[in-house]
């Protein structure tokens, strides 16, 4: 299928583009072996996330918490970046901006060298005090203690991420909105486009004037809306847009 992609009209948009946005979800990390929630396979399948991500569960549970975090994070630190996180970080080359606002949490963006990174769900690689609210990164795997403790003052840390029932950063929230109001093209990538806020993103984006380019095997809520709809696995997708785009001015 990806073959016979026609990437013709979104390459003419791309060579106009010098805000580009990027919405990631789990999607984009499936073909580095790191499961997406939704679906057959998904994560949230085989877990209940009232037991083990909300601030309910930490509570009542921390070490039960932790075992699960930290199972995932062995799990992730296996993982490496796939070709379209790969394309991503090299698009900060290519393009004069280009912004990437991530729901996931599991570092692999970083990994393939993106830098403009806003990261709505925190990042499994850093945890918080949960007296101090000091952030700090941690890439033991696996932990050395779990529940792990604080080392200045002996609170418990927990993952840094937003768990069910928790906002999103507000500043990260106001600068994924307003980087979605200005960008020219907004790809959207590997996302069901089901959990809000970031679900409103791509419309922020079509509603300011952008187009919206989605990459999904599937069709989500969000197909009809897309100005280019492509079905394809987002490690496969990318490179081909990136190969043509080659073939351009773009390099
Ligand atoms: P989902 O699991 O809801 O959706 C993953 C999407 O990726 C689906 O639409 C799949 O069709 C698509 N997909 C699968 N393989 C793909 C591939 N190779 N290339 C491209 N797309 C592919 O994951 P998210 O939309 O990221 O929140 O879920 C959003 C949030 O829900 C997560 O950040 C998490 C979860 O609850 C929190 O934990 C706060």
């Amino acid at each position: 299928m990806a073959e016979k992609l026609d990437t013709g009209p979104l390459i003419e948009v791309l060579q106009d583009a010098s805000r580009v946005a990027v919405l990631t979800g789990a999607g984009i990390s499936a073909e580095s072996g790191i499961p997406t929630f939704r679906g057959e396979e998904g994560l949230w399948k085989k877990y209940r996330p009232e037991e083990l991500a909300t601030p309910t569960a930490f509570s009542r549970d921390p070490k039960l918490v932790w075992e699960w975090y930290d199972w995932r994070r062995v799990i992730f630190a296996q993982k490496e970046p796939n070709p379209g996180h790969k394309v991503i970080a090299r698009w900060e080359g290519t393009f004069p901006t280009v912004s990437l606002i991530t729901q996931n949490i599991d570092g692999l963006h970083q990994k393939a060298g993106s830098k403009n990174i806003w990261e709505l769900h925190g990042n499994i690689w850093k945890v918080r005090c949960t007296e101090e609210g000091t952030i700090t990164e941690n890439y033991d795997t696996p932990l050395k203690e779990i529940p792990p403790l604080c080392p200045n003052c002996g609170a418990l840390l927990r993952p840094h991420v937003v768990w069910f029932g928790e906002s999103l950063s507000p500043t990260i929230l106001q600068k994924s909105i307003q980087l979605s109001s200005e960008c020219d093209v907004m790809f959207v990538i590997g996302t069901s486009a089901v959990v809000q806020p970031a679900a409103s993103l791509p419309f922020e984006a079509s509603e300011a004037g952008a187009k919206i380019v989605e990459i999904n095997p599937d069709p989500t809520p969000f197909s009809l809306y897309a100005d280019f709809s492509i079905r394809g696995k987002s490690g496969e997708i990318l490179p081909l847009i990136d190969e043509e785009l080659k073939k351009t001015s773009k390099a």
